[in-house]
């Protein structure tokens, strides 16, 4: 009769399925399997793992599990004529069991599908799996497996599938592996193995998968993966294999996803991917290709990802690449394509990243946020017409003036050590470039592999305690490369730290705390990290930790610090699409004096005039326009005259600095709102005037007072440092002066007076 009887799984109950004869009770497990399963519970500490010889067919085994993957038995009770069963699968995910694999998963012989992934599992793995002639599958992802794969495993001829990937497997690949001829799937990512691919791995004619991204493999790829023609999936990111591609790649005309980056050795032309028309996702990064990009990819009309970065590509971008309908991302970034950018590109739709080439026309792009990254594509001997941010090394638009940089990467604005980080909290990013202040900039590529929609910001999401400072708790990452631009700097010489701590995995015993991220880092094109681990570094996870390059001079007006995924590391772990470099808070400061000018305590002119003028002159033009500013025969070239020299500040700035303001800081009450004394986190002394609120009198004072006096160089007059407006909020920040010139500048009724002498003074 062969009745199925399937328990269903509840979330979080561990079920049994039985292929039972209904209503018989003759259906047994043997006495010595349910001995075997027994002692295996009880060395996983399983709770409620009991188990008896009607466990097939009565009841269930409720076991408590923290994630719900699927876990469950399988038996078969058609033997002997349905009256024995047996278990054909055992299926333990995301249970985080630790110790070592019982050696007894070896007796039970009819097993043929053994999946522990996700587990915490230490120690080798058992030889005795060899002992299972009928085991077609073996999936251990995500453990913390050590030494090398028993050459037993050698023997398992019926082995379809071995996924050992996001272990701490080492030693060379075992040879007889190439025995097993009836392998699929083998995916060994993110392990430690070295030596060359064994050249028995040819005779592996049944494979549609093979990956094996991030371990230190060496010697050329192998010429025979052509005899792999029903490959579907290669994955050989991040090797140390040589290049060049080998010719026979050809013959794998079924592939839909083949990634190689990273590649040393010498350089090639692309290599022949004509007949693979199922093509889906494409990446062929960093791997020394020269020459033009192919027209036939126009044929591959399921590509969904291009991914050519890194490369040395020549000439045009081709109009093919338009007609590939599917398209999601394409990403031509740091090679050296040129002539003109096609229209199409500039209107597409889809996440196209071409930053980094060597386009020779002006277009009429303009440095805006857009899925279409173009960033730095322009030789900088390009025409003038040329948006800055095209222009090769970012070179400043007017005179460079910065000479510090702040940023809280990925988090809100914050403040440590009196400096004041910028926020960072753009979420965009497959091909993103982002001017985020006239400051810096960051342009972010890449997809993540096996998880397309995993985000750009990293999330704490397992509540770790992150210690240190405030820029620690947040950070910015990238699947593929990440760089972040200080712009228009003085020429000189720079100390930059980098700040990292790592909040995406947890510190328990959980499969959770197993991931490894790895990435390199450049300064100014120089390589000063490679394979950086956070956590290796700082001993653990939400930790943070710095790196500091004393000497980086900026000879233009750009810095830029380049974060690149090469291919190595874990990117399964928590989940698939946890990887990439990830950032917390980036501190550039100079290593020279730095003349302000004007006597004026430095910080405070730096901190706050640098901010944003334009600000106060959009405002102050948007009242104007609006009738407020009187003066109706003023005109306009007389405002623009006033060449504002002021800064912006946050409400929060001010609030810090006149601490919130608290009454004992009220030094006066002026004609249109109280003046508080403050202090500034660099130590400078201002004096806040507090419009009530955004009434039009108070607008009208607001703008009256910022043009008059931040253009007024006059020695007995108050210097304005700058403004905030923030909600309803209007406030002027001034240098706090002991004598009467303060009162007179900022109380009563002189203000008229001066107003209208020194309109008189500027404006005839
Ligand atoms: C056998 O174990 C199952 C759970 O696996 C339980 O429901 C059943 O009551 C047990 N039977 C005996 C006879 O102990
Ligand atoms: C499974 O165990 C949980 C807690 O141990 C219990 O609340 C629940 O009722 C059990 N379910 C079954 C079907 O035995
Ligand atoms: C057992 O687990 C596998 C893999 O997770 C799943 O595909 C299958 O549906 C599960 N069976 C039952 C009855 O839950
Ligand atoms: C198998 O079982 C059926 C009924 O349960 C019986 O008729 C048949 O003879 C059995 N066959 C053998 C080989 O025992
Ligand atoms: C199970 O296997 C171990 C060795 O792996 C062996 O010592 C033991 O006798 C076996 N137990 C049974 C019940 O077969
Ligand atoms: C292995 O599979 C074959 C064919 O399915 C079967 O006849 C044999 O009994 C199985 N052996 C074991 C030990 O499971
Ligand atoms: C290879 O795969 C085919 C079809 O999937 C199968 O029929 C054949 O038996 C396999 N070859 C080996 C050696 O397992
Ligand atoms: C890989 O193994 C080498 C020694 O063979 C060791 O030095 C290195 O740290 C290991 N790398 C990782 C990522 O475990
Ligand atoms: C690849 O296949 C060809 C033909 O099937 C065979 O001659 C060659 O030995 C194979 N290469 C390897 C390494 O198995
Ligand atoms: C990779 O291997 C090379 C040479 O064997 C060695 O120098 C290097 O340190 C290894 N890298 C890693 C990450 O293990
Ligand atoms: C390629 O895939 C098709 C269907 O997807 C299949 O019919 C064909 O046999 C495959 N080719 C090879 C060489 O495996
Ligand atoms: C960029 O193009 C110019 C000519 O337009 C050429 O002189 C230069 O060599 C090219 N640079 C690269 C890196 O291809």
């Amino acid at each position: 009769m062969g009745k199925i009887v399937s328990v269903f799984v509840v979330l979080g109950f561990l079920v049994l399925n039985c292929f039972a004869n209904f209503g018989s009770h003759a259906q047994r497990l043997p006495d010595d399997e349910v001995q075997t399963l027994q002692s295996i519970f009880r060395k996983l500490n399983f709770r409620n793992g009991q188990v008896n010889q009607t466990s097939c067919t009565e009841g269930s085994w409720n076991v408590t599990i923290d994630d719900s993957n699927g876990s469950n038995f399988t038996c078969d009770c058609t033997y002997s004529n349905n009256t024995v069963c047996h278990v054909t699968v055992i299926l333990l995910k995301g249970f985080n069991l630790a110790g070592v694999i019982p050696e007894e998963f070896g007796n039970l012989t009819f097993l043929q599908e053994v999946d522990l992934s996700r587990n915490y599992f230490n120690g080798s793995l058992p030889k005795s799996f060899a002992r299972l002639q009928n085991l077609t599958k073996l999936l251990i992802l995500g453990n913390r497996l050590s030494g090398s794969i028993p050459l037993e495993i050698g023997d398992i001829s019926t082995l379809e599938e071995l996924v050992l990937e996001d272990n701490q497997l080492v030693g060379p690949l075992p040879e007889n592996l190439g025995n097993l001829k009836s392998l699929r799937r083998i995916l060994l990512s993110s392990n430690n193995f070295t030596g060359s691919i064994p050249e028995s791995y040819g005779n592996l004619k049944n494979l549609t998968e093979f990956r094996i991204d991030g371990s230190n493999l060496t010697g050329r790829i192998p010429n025979f993966i052509g005899n792999w023609t029903k490959l579907d999936r290669l994955d050989l990111q991040g090797t140390s294999l040589e290049g060049p591609i080998p010719s026979t790649i050809s013959q794998l005309k079924n592939l839909t996803e083949l990634r190689i980056s990273d590649l040393k050795g010498s350089s090639s032309s692309f290599p022949n991917l004509q007949d693979m028309k199922k093509m889906e996702r494409l990446i062929l990064r960093n791997c020394l290709i020269t020459g033009r990009i192919p027209e036939y990819i126009e044929d591959m009309t399921d590509l969904k990802i291009l991914d050519l970065s890194f490369n040395q590509l020549t000439g045009p971008v081709p109009g093919i690449l338009q007609n590939l309908k599917k398209i999601d991302y394409i990403f031509l970034t740091n090679n050296s394509l040129s002539g003109t950018l096609p229209d199409w590109i500039l209107t597409s739709e889809k996440n196209l990243d071409l930053s980094y080439n060597n386009f020779t026309e002006s277009s009429p792009a303009t440095c805006r946020e857009s899925r279409v990254n173009i960033l730095s594509s322009f030789s900088s001997t390009g025409s003038n017409s040329v948006s800055w941010c095209l222009k090769k090394d970012l070179p400043c638009p007017k005179e460079a003036k910065h000479y510090s940089l702040f940023i809280n990467c990925g988090g809100s604005p914050t403040e440590f050590e009196e400096n004041d980080y910028e926020e960072d909290l753009n979420t965009q990013g497959p091909s993103n470039f982002g001017i985020v202040s006239d400051r810096w900039a960051y342009s972010s590529t890449g997809v993540y592999v096996g998880n397309e929609s995993s985000k750009y910001l990293a999330a704490n999401q397992y509540g770790l305690n992150v210690s240190g400072a405030e820029y620690y708790k947040t950070a910015r990452l990238a699947p593929q490369s990440l760089k972040y631009y200080g712009l228009c700097m003085l020429k000189g010489s720079y100390t930059v730290k980098l700040h990292f701590a790592e909040i995406m995995f947890t510190n328990d015993q959980t499969y959770k705390s197993l991931g490894k991220r790895m990435f390199d880092v450049s300064i100014q094109g120089k390589q000063v990290l490679k394979d950086f681990d956070i956590m290796e570094e700082a001993g653990g996870v939400g930790i943070g930790i710095t790196r500091e390059f004393k000497d980086v001079s900026v000879n233009g007006s750009t810095m830029e610090i380049h974060l690149y995924w090469a291919g190595k590391g874990t990117n399964a772990i928590p989940y698939r699409g946890v990887y990439g470099p990830l950032i917390s808070a980036i501190t550039v400061t100079p290593n020279f004096e730095v003349d302000t000018g004007g006597g004026l305590s430095a910080g405070a002119i730096v901190g706050i005039v640098a901010g944003s003028c334009a600000v106060v002159i959009i405002l102050l033009f948007i009242l104007w326009r609006l009738g407020y500013l009187g003066g109706k025969n003023v005109e306009d070239k007389e405002l623009r005259g006033l060449d504002l020299q002021t800064g912006y500040f946050t409400l929060r700035q001010i609030k810090a600095a006149t601490n919130n303001f608290d009454a004992a800081n009220k030094i006066g009450e002026g004609g249109f709102g109280p003046v508080y004394k403050g202090t500034l986190s660099d130590g400078a002394v201002i004096a806040v005037k507090q419009l009530s609120s955004k009434s039009k009198q108070g607008n009208r004072e607001f703008v009256n007072e910022i043009g008059m006096i931040s253009a007024l160089q006059h020695q007995n007059l108050v210097k304005l440092y700058g403004c905030c407006i923030e909600g309803n909020q209007l406030l002027l920040v001034y240098e706090y002066l002991e004598n009467n010139s303060l009162a007179r500048a900022l109380f009563g009724n002189a203000i008229t007076k001066i107003t209208y002498t020194f309109s008189l003074h500027l404006w005839n």
